[in-house]
């Protein structure tokens, strides 16, 4: 690895590129799944909505016109949220606002928080995991739905064990390279970006936890309502690659 790469925070600079880098999902497709879950746990009920690591808005943007729901959209990365903005014009539908999920607060409970593409995979530690719980759970009105994804140890074995990629627009290249640590379950991802302003790398950190401690720790907080295998409505098994969670305070 070359050492003419500034070091920045992630998603700092991989913000710009953030849409290419992720151009092979279907947010269409997701959010009609998601959609979907909370008509079926919601009862019809889900008005408001939260979303947490919101990234670049593309999950929001699909999502918001199905209820039509009230939606928040947030994210601790000022620059995410820049290109959110930039992306859906901050028009009213969705409002973006900047928060750590670990530690926010809301004047107004809703009815539903979100917090899709791996959000829990970046807390690596168990007091992390607590403090987003807690934290949602205060967001939500009694009876709330908290629906979330994970990636496990399974995705990162089948899939990106060690895994290399790039790609190229106008103003951003990337390489990304990716590894997996079965000891500690960590999988680290390096982009090494050039933009205009330079050359800057970012590492991502994230933890592959396995069904069995998601759903020891969740239970600590909320009621466990389902937890699904992939986008499926089947339940998912220690073999799941990505599992969807709905739970309830
Ligand atoms: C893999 S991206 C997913 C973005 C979006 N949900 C999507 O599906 O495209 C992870 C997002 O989580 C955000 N994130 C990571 N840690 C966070 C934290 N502690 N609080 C809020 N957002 C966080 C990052 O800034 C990034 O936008």
């Amino acid at each position: 690895m070359s050492d003419d790469y500034v070091l920045a925070p992630p998603y700092s600079v991989l913000a710009r590129g953030y849409d290419l880098v992720m151009e092979h999902v279907d947010y269409a497709e997701w959010a009609d799944y998601v959609h979907e879950l909370l008509q079926k746990h919601g009862t019809g009920s889900v008005k408001t909505i939260l979303e947490l690591g919101c990234g670049t808005g593309a999950f929001a943007g699909q999502l918001q016109p199905q209820g039509p729901y009230r939606y928040t959209a947030t994210d601790v990365s000022e620059a995410m949220l820049t290109e959110a903005r930039d992306l859906l014009d901050d028009d009213g539908d969705i409002r973006f606002e900047h928060a750590d999920f670990r530690e926010f607060q809301i004047s107004e409970p809703v009815d539903a928080a979100l917090l899709l593409y791996d959000g829990l995979n970046y807390l690596v530690t168990d007091d992390d995991v607590h403090a987003l719980f807690d934290a949602v759970s205060a967001a939500l009105k009694p009876g709330g739905l908290f629906l979330f994804d994970q990636s496990t140890p399974a995705n990162s074995i089948n899939n990106a064990a060690y895994f290399e990629d790039e790609g190229e627009e106008e103003g951003f290249a990337y390489v990304r390279r990716s590894a997996y640590d079965p000891a500690t379950r960590l999988h680290t991802t390096t982009f090494e970006m050039e933009t205009p302003e330079g050359r800057f790398r970012e590492n991502h950190v994230e933890k592959a936890y396995t069904l069995d401690e998601v759903r020891a720790l969740v239970s600590e907080r909320f009621a466990v309502v389902a937890a699904y295998d992939g986008f499926t409505f089947k339940p998912a098994t220690e073999a799941s690659e990505r599992i969807h969670w709905v739970v309830r305070k």
